[in-house]
C-alpha cells in the first residue's frame, strides 16, 4: 500500500515538472542557450544539447541550476572553474583566465535581461569581464543576484537601486575599483550585502545606514576611505564586516542585535564607544590594528554573549580593574601590543583550557610576560602629544600652525647646526631623524619632547653603531642601475619576504636588495612611518638597513605596489655554511661558534628591549645570519614583522604545531635554541625538527650520546665544561613549556661563560 501511494507521488511530481518544462517558452530556451555561447561553452553547460534539451528538468546540480515557473526561468545558477585570480587585472582578457576578448558584458546582459522573471540570479567564477552595465536593473524582478569570483570592474552601477525587489547582493572578489554608489535607501528588501574583496574606494555611503532590514553588512578587503556614521538605525543588522579598508573615523554606534562586528585593519582612531556595553547579543568583536585609544571598555569582557574580543594592535592605554568580570562564553582575548598598564586582571591572567589569552607587548606590571620596557612606556606618551595635536581641523589653528612651523623650521635648522658641530658624524642619522620627524608631523608645534626623544634615540644608536650611513630613501631608478634591471644574474635567492637581489649602487657600495611582496594594507604615508621606525635599529650585530624605495606605481598616495629594502652587502656568506664539513676551510670552530652566537643574542636582545623595543619575532634561522670579513655575525631581515605581518601569520601556521607550542612573542627564545642546536650538531637539524626533538635531544643529556650526534670539529674543539654550559641553555631554549623558557639576558650571560671557559682552556694549551 505504502508503496503503491509513493508510486502515485512519483509519477504525479514526475509528470507536473514534466509539463512545466516541457512548455518552457521556445524564447527562454533561445536566451539559455545564446548566454552558454557568450560564455564561450564552459563545460558546466554541456548538459545543454540544443532545443530540444528539457531545461528546467535536465540540469540541477550545484553547478547549475535552473527553476522554472509558469514557463518561465526565475532561477539560474552557474558555477564555473575559472577561479585563478591575478593579481593585476588591467581591464582586459586574460588567455585561459578570463573569458576571451570576444566576450562583451554588455551584450552578455542584454541577452540575460530577456529572462523577465528572474528572480535569483548566480553566476560565479565563470571568468566574466568588464565593466558591469547600468543596464542591469532591467532584471528588475530579481531578489538574488550573485556574480562572485568574476572580473568585474568600474563602478557598482547605480541603477542597481532601482532594482527594489532584491534582497541579497554579493558582487564578492572582483575588480570593482571605483566608488560604491550612495542610493542603497531605496532598496528597502535587501537583507544581505556583500561587496568583499574588491578594490573599491571613496566613502562609505551613507545611505547604507538606511535600509532596515540589512542583516548582513559586508564591505572588507576593499579601499574605502573617511568615516562611517552612526549605524544603530540598522535595526536587523547581524554581522558587519567593515575590515582590511581604509577607514579612519571614530568607531561607529552600533546597532543592539549586532552579533559580529569585524572592523580590524583600518586606522579608526576614538576610544571605545561606551554605547557598545550594550551590545548584549555580540558574539564576536575584532578590531585589531587600528589606532583605537583610551581605557579599553571593561564592559565589553562581560557582555554576555561575548566570546571573541580582539583589541590587539591599538593604542590603548589606562588599566583593567582587578576584578574585571568575564563572560562566561568569553573564550578567546587578545590585547597584546597595546600601551595597557597595571595588572592584568584576574580573569584574564589564569591560564585555563577554556580561555585563549593574549597580553604581550604591552605595559602591564611585573609577572607579566614580554612587556616592553619602562623607556617605550613612557616615549609612547610623547609620541601620542604629539599625534593629538596633529589631529586638529580647525582652519584658524592650521593657519597658526603653518606660521608656527616655519618658524619653527628656522629655529630647528639653527639648532641643527649647532647639534650637528657637536655630535658629527652621528649627526648625519639624527639629523634625517629629525628631518623625518619635521615632514610627518607637519602640523605639530616642536617642543623640547621631540628634540628629547631624538636625543634619546641617538644615545642609544651609539652603542656601538657609529659610521653607518644614514637611511635614506631610493628611487627605482637607483634600483634598476643597481641591479642591471633586477636582472637574473643578480638574484640572489628567494624566502618567504620575498626575492634578494645583490647590486652595487653608482658610487660602487655593494648592496643586497631584498623586494617585498606588495601589500595593500598600508597607506604609503603609514608605510613610511613603519620604514622609518625599522630604520632606526642599529646594531653591529644587525645587518644596516642603508634605504628602502616604495614603488608607488605613480597613481595615488595608496596603492603600494612594491617595497624594496636596501641593506648593506655581507660579504661571508651565512652561518649554515660554516657549520657542515662539506665547505672546507670555512667550518667554524667551538669559540668561533661562541662569538656568532653571542652577537646574534645581543643583537636580538636589542630588538626585543633596545632603542624601539618590542620587535619580538624574527624568525631566526642558521641562513639568516650572515658573517662579514672578519666573520663578525649579522642579523638579517629581522623586524619585518612590522612590515609584513601577515607573511609572518603564514609562516605560523605551516609550522609543526606540536613544536611550536607557543606565542608568536616567544618565537625568538625557542627559535634562538634550534640555532643553538644547529652550531651543535650541524644544519641536519632544520630540516626536520620535531623527528629530532623526539629522538635525541635527551641524548644530549649524556656523554656517550653527545659524542654521537655532536659535530666532530665542535666535539675537537671544545672542552666539556664549555659544551655543557650550551648544552642545558639549549635543551631550556626548546623546552615545551613556554614560560620555563630562558630570557635573552640569561641566555647572553651563558654563552659568554662558556665562551669565557673555553678561552681560558685555549689559552692554557697556547702558553
Ligand atoms: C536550485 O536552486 C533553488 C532555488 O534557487 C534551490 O532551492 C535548490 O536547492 C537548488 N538546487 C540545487 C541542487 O542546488
Ligand atoms: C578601474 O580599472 C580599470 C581596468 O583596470 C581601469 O581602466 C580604470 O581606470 C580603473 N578605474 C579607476 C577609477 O581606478
Ligand atoms: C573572436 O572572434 C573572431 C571572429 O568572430 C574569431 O575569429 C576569433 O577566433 C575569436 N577569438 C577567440 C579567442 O575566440
Ligand atoms: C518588500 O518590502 C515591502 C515593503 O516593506 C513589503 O511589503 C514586501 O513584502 C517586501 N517583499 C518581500 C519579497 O519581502
Ligand atoms: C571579515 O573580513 C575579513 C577580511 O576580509 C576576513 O578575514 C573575515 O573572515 C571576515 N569575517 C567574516 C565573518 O566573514
Ligand atoms: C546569546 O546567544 C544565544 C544563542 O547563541 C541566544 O539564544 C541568546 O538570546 C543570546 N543572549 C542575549 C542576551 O541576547
Ligand atoms: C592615555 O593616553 C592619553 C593620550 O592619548 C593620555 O592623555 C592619558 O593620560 C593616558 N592615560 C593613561 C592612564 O596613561
Ligand atoms: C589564579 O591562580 C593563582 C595561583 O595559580 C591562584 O592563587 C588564584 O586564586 C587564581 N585566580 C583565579 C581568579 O582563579
Amino acid at each position: 500500500m505504502g508503496h503503491y501511494n509513493l508510486f502515485l507521488v512519483f509519477c504525479l511530481t514526475w509528470s507536473l515538472l514534466i509539463l512545466g518544462s516541457h512548455q518552457l517558452q521556445s524564447s527562454q530556451t533561445q536566451v539559455l542557450l545564446q548566454l552558454k555561447k557568450h560564455l564561450e561553452y564552459p563545460k558546466q553547460l554541456e548538459i545543454w544539447y540544443d532545443h530540444g534539451t528539457d531545461f528546467c528538468y535536465t540540469s540541477s546540480s550545484t553547478e547549475v541550476n535552473i527553476t522554472c515557473e509558469n514557463n518561465f526561468i526565475t532561477g539560474l545558477k552557474i558555477k564555473g572553474d575559472k577561479q585563478a585570480k591575478v593579481s593585476n587585472f588591467d581591464g582586459f582578457a586574460v588567455a585561459s583566465v578570463t573569458l576571451s576578448e570576444n566576450f562583451s558584458m554588455d551584450s552578455f546582459i542584454t541577452t540575460l535581461a530577456r529572462l523577465t522573471s528572474l528572480r535569483v540570479l548566480s553566476l560565479l567564477s565563470l571568468g566574466i569581464w568588464g565593466p558591469l552595465p547600468d543596464k542591469i536593473h532591467r532584471l528588475s524582478s530579481l531578489e538574488y543576484l550573485d556574480l562572485s569570483s568574476n572580473f568585474l570592474y568600474g563602478s557598482v552601477p547605480s541603477k542597481i537601486s532601482t532594482m527594489v525587489n532584491l534582497q541579497t547582493l554579493i558582487l564578492d572578489g572582483n575588480f570593482f575599483n571605483d566608488t560604491i554608489p550612495n542610493s542603497f535607501d531605496s532598496l528597502y528588501n535587501l537583507t544581505f550585502l556583500s561587496l568583499r574583496n574588491n578594490k573599491l574606494k571613496g566613502p562609505f555611503p551613507s545611505s547604507i545606514q538606511r535600509i532596515a532590514s540589512l542583516s548582513d553588512l559586508d564591505l572588507s578587503n576593499n579601499e574605502i576611505s573617511g568615516s562611517v556614521l552612526d549605524l544603530s538605525s540598522l535595526s536587523s543588522l547581524n554581522m558587519l564586516n567593515l575590515s582590511e579598508n581604509k577607514l579612519d573615523s571614530e568607531l561607529p554606534a552600533l546597532p543592539r542585535g549586532l552579533v559580529m562586528a569585524f572592523f580590524s585593519r583600518n586606522s579608526f582612531s576614538s576610544e571605545i564607544p561606551e554605547q557598545y556595553s550594550q551590545l548584549s547579543r555580540l558574539q564576536h568583536l575584532d578590531m585589531s590594528f587600528n589606532t583605537v585609544r583610551g581605557i579599553p571598555l571593561a564592559a565589553l569582557f562581560s557582555l554576555p554573549n561575548i566570546s571573541y574580543l580582539n583589541l590587539a594592535s591599538n593604542m590603548l592605554n589606562g588599566s583593567l580593574p582587578n576584578s574585571l568580570n568575564c563572560g562566561a562564553k568569553l573564550g578567546f582575548v587578545d590585547i597584546s601590543n597595546n600601551r595597557i598598564t597595571g595588572e592584568l586582571p584576574a580573569c584574564l591572567s589564569n591560564e585555563s583550557d577554556k580561555r585563549v589569552v593574549k597580553f604581550g607587548g604591552n605595559c602591564l606590571s611585573s609577572n607579566a610576560k614580554n612587556q616592553h620596557a619602562k623607556s617605550y612606556c613612557l616615549e609612547i606618551h610623547v609620541e601620542k602629544k604629539e599625534r593629538k595635536q596633529s589631529g586638529g581641523k580647525n582652519v584658524g589653528i592650521l593657519v597658526g600652525i603653518i606660521v608656527g612651523v616655519l618658524a619653527i623650521m628656522v629655529l630647528l635648522a639653527s639648532g641643527f647646526l649647532i647639534v650637528c658641530r657637536r655630535y658629527c658624524p652621528r649627526g648625519v642619522s639624527e639629523q634625517r631623524l629629525l628631518h623625518k620627524a619635521v615632514q610627518d608631523n607637519s602640523a605639530a608645534t616642536f617642543s623640547a619632547e621631540i628634540l628629547t626623544s631624538a636625543r634619546f634615540i641617538s644615545n642609544a644608536a651609539n652603542l656601538g653603531s657609529e659610521g653607518l650611513p644614514a637611511c635614506r630613501s631610493f628611487t627605482l631608478e637607483e634600483l634598476k642601475a643597481a641591479t642591471k634591471n633586477f636582472d637574473d644574474s643578480t638574484f640572489m635567492g628567494e624566502g618567504s619576504y620575498g626575492k634578494l637581489y645583490r647590486g652595487r649602487l653608482e658610487n660602487g657600495t655593494q648592496v643586497a636588495i631584498r623586494c617585498l611582496p606588495s601589500s595593500k594594507k598600508y597607506s604609503i604615508r603609514n608605510l613610511k612611518l613603519r620604514l622609518d621606525l625599522l630604520a632606526k635599529l642599529r646594531h653591529p650585530h644587525l645587518v644596516c638597513l642603508l634605504g628602502h624605495c616604495i614603488d608607488g606605481g605613480g597613481q595615488d598616495h595608496y596603492t603600494v605596489n612594491k617595497v624594496f629594502l636596501i641593506y648593506e652587502f655581507v660579504p661571508d656568506g651565512n652561518f649554515r655554511t660554516h657549520l657542515s664539513e662539506n665547505t672546507p676551510g670555512k667550518v667554524l670552530n667551538w669559540s668561533e661558534r661562541l662569538a656568532v652566537l653571542t652577537g646574534v643574542a645581543k643583537a636580538v636582545h636589542f630588538l626585543h628591549t633596545g632603542v624601539i623595543p618590542g620587535f619580538f619575532n624574527n624568525r631566526l634561522k642558521t641562513n639568516n645570519i650572515l658573517l662579514d670579513e672578519h666573520r663578525i655575525a649579522k642579523l638579517s631581515d629581522y623586524g619585518l614583522s612590522i612590515v609584513s605581518e601577515e607573511i609572518s601569520n603564514i609562516e605560523g601556521k605551516q609550522e609543526d604545531s606540536k613544536s611550536w607550542q607557543m606565542t608568536k612573542l616567544e618565537d625568538d627564545v625557542f627559535s634562538f635554541g634550534f640555532l643553538l642546536l644547529e652550531s651543535l650538531v650541524g644544519s641536519s637539524v632544520s630540516a626536520n625538527r620535531r623527528q629530532f626533538l623526539r629522538e635525541e635531544l635527551e641524548s644530549l643529556n649524556s656523554q656517550e650520546g653527545c659524542r654521537k650526534i655532536v659535530n666532530p670539529v665542535v666535539m675537537a674543539t671544545s672542552t666539556q665544561e664549555s659544551l655543557s654550559i650550551v648544552i642545558s641553555i639549549t635543551i631550556k631554549c626548546i623546552c615545551s613549556e613556554s614560560w620555563s623558557r630562558p630570557s635573552f639576558e640569561d641566555i647572553l650571560w651563558n654563552l659568554q661563560y662558556a665562551a669565557q671557559v673555553q678561552a681560558t682552556v685555549d689559552n692554557e694549551h697556547k702558553y
